[in-house]
């Protein structure tokens, strides 16, 4: 996510906004920026790159200021890059923006602005916010800012600097976080605690539609429908800054399982896109889902739901592709490439195969303007946000609700599925995030079970159809970070071989919606239970229990109770979850 700080107070306002810059770079970040406000001018320094080089760039040491943002960027629209970079300008550079969010209705704002003649510099969502201040501006930055910000749809933590009112600093917050700390004569905001930790544990957390006016002395906040002033409680902050920054988790993998609901929220941001690429892909006569690790099962699932609606296509992995598949690609074949990073090597090197024999190749990723969404023909993003453990959680749960929604779009292009039916299950898709926080809810029952299971030397993951690659995820998590085997089937196989290997009191997880194979599932976990194997049964009545959701769903939310099931098991074996041995966040080499 992106990371925000201002500062107002008596010492210089570039060198501490350096310093909250650095407490904010473990969110994840490919550009950074500074504005400060000296005498009655304005700079504003920033570009791609980290925030040391940014800064040293800037020559931050010699301005002389007291008053100013600074920004780290995680790119959502427009790929890295100095232009794209933070704050933005409008075009007489009177109002300065930095922002963490996105701005659903970006496209219409600047339509409307560039007609009144305004010129944009990026190809960002965030700069129509000072292009649509300075429009309405008269005489009153806050009356201004106010009525620009309640144009604006989305999600949004911004801080805007006007040489106009220089002893001032105005905030406001929708979904993204922000927060005040109250020094003496000094204030200091920012997308989050750690920023701030090193010179004040008070702070204000700003809530939902609350604007602010920040000066040294002053922290007023407002409703930003009334306008009137609201009283906020003063929080003391009891953590540490290596606790803070993952937000009181204990490592950024429970945080991003955390954040799973968010990813599915995120991740359906991007419909418009979906919905658009799906309509080419109807013309294409083969697909193939394409992908490593746990993009790959990403991908198996997306060709389980395809099936369901009568579409025939493929998985192939990102490693096979080039020896074997590619023989058969030509100008009729479609890839849905899968890649959290963007940046892995085999995926990279089949899609550019690929696309040299004339496939159409859309990519879902969430990294923006990584390599991959630079040899794709379109991109599809997940706007997961930064995953900062190595072992895929949150950015798998959005990978898996695209691929859904542009699933059940082709569908419908394809005349497989009814109007009405594609509008039950996308009502069903937006009950995801709350029946993903019930799950969550349970993380104690979960740790319970991790009790009993985590000195086991085998585990068994079975599922069926488009749960066997919820199987196959649940195996990779425990493995990749608890460092024990564990083996994935189709369930129906552990007859024809696999059951030999079943003996008292191994674990054998088994994914069982309630659908139309609940009595096979059923049988295969007899055949389990009669070896007096331990079946730990994920759904509607099972031991890791999951709320009522429609099977095609079920993929998405049966995964959360098995990524927090492998990260406790992978702590109670004294274990970093966050760093496991021998992995790298992103493979690039092949
Ligand atoms: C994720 O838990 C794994 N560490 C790994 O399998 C990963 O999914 C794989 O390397 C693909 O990465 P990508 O999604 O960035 O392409």
């Amino acid at each position: 996510m992106c990371g925000i700080a201002g500062y107002i107070g008596d010492k210089s306002a570039s060198k501490i906004l350096f310093e909250m810059l650095k407490r904010l770079e473990y969110r994840g970040y490919d550009s950074a920026g500074i504005a400060c406000l000296s005498d009655d001018s304005v700079v504003v320094f920033k570009n791609k790159g980290t925030v040391d080089k940014v800064m040293k760039e800037s020559g931050y040491e010699a301005i002389t200021s007291k008053i100013g943002i600074a920004h780290t960027r995680w790119a959502t629209h427009g790929e890295p890059s100095k232009e794209n970079a933070h704050p933005h300008c409008d075009s007489k550079g009177e109002f300065i923006v930095a922002h963490n969010g996105i701005i659903e209705n970006y496209r219409d704002l600047k339509a409307e602005l560039m007609e009144r003649g305004h010129r944009f510099e990026s190809q960002t969502d965030t700069e129509v916010i000072p292009h649509l201040i300075s429009e309405l501006y008269v005489d009153s930055f806050e009356e201004a800012f106010r009525e620009a910000v309640k144009r604006l749809r989305g999600s949004f933590a911004v801080v805007v600097l006007s040489a106009k009112e220089p002893d001032r600093i105005l905030i406001a917050r929708k979904d993204s976080p922000l927060i005040v700390g109250l020094g003496d004569s000094e204030k200091f905001i920012a997308s989050d605690t750690p920023a701030v930790l090193p010179y004040t544990k008070r702070v204000l957390i700003l809530d939902d539609f609350d604007y602010g006016i920040v000066t040294k002395d002053h922290v007023t906040i407002k409703d930003l429908q009334t306008g009137e002033e609201i009283t906020k409680k003063v929080h003391e902050i009891e953590w540490d800054i290596k606790q803070a920054e993952k937000e009181g988790f204990t490592h950024f993998m429970l945080k991003e399982i955390f954040e799973e609901s968010e990813a599915v929220k995120n991740a359906v941001k991007a419909l418009p896109d979906i919905e658009k690429i799906a309509k080419k892909l109807k013309n294409y006569k083969r697909i193939y889902f394409l992908g490593c690790g746990t993009a790959s099962h990403a991908g198996f699932v997306g060709k389980y739901l395809l099936e369901r609606f009568s579409i025939p296509s493929e998985l192939v992995l990102g490693s096979e592709f080039r020896y074997s598949t590619v023989n058969t690609i030509d100008k009729d074949c479609a890839i849905i490439a899968v890649s959290q990073s963007g940046e892995t090597a085999d995926t990279l090197a089949s899609v550019k195969d690929a696309r040299e024999r004339g496939a159409y190749v859309v990519s879902i990723v969430n990294v923006v303007g990584s390599t991959l969404t630079r040899v794709s023909d379109d991109i599809i993003y997940t706007y997961s946000g930064p995953e900062i453990a190595v072992a895929s959680t949150k950015a798998y749960v959005g990978q898996l609700t695209s691929i859904t929604l542009l699933s059940l779009y082709l569908a419908k292009e394809l005349q497989r599925i009814s109007a009405d039916y594609l509008d039950e299950i996308i009502d069903d898709i937006h009950s995801l995030p709350d029946k993903i926080g019930q799950i969550l809810g349970n993380e104690e029952e979960v740790k319970g079970l991790a009790e009993k299971l985590f000195d086991k030397k085998i585990f068994f993951y079975i599922g069926r159809r488009l749960n066997y690659p919820t199987a196959l995820e649940g195996a990779l998590k425990i493995k990749e970070i608890a460092y024990v085997h564990a083996e994935a089937y189709p369930a129906g196989e552990l007859k024809h071989g696999p059951l030999a290997l079943l003996e008292e009191g191994v674990p054998v997880v088994a994914i069982n919606p309630n659908d139309d194979l609940l009595e096979k599932m059923d049988s295969n976990i007899q055949e389990a239970k009669a070896r007096n194997a331990s079946i730990i049964v994920v759904g509607e009545n099972g031991a890791l229990k999951t709320p009522v959701i429609d099977p095609i769903l079920s993929p998405i939310l049966y995964i959360v109770p098995l990524h927090l099931l492998a990260y406790h098991i992978a702590v109670l074996r004294k274990l970093d979850p966050d760093k496991p041995r021998n992995l790298a966040k992103s493979v690039t080499v092949e």
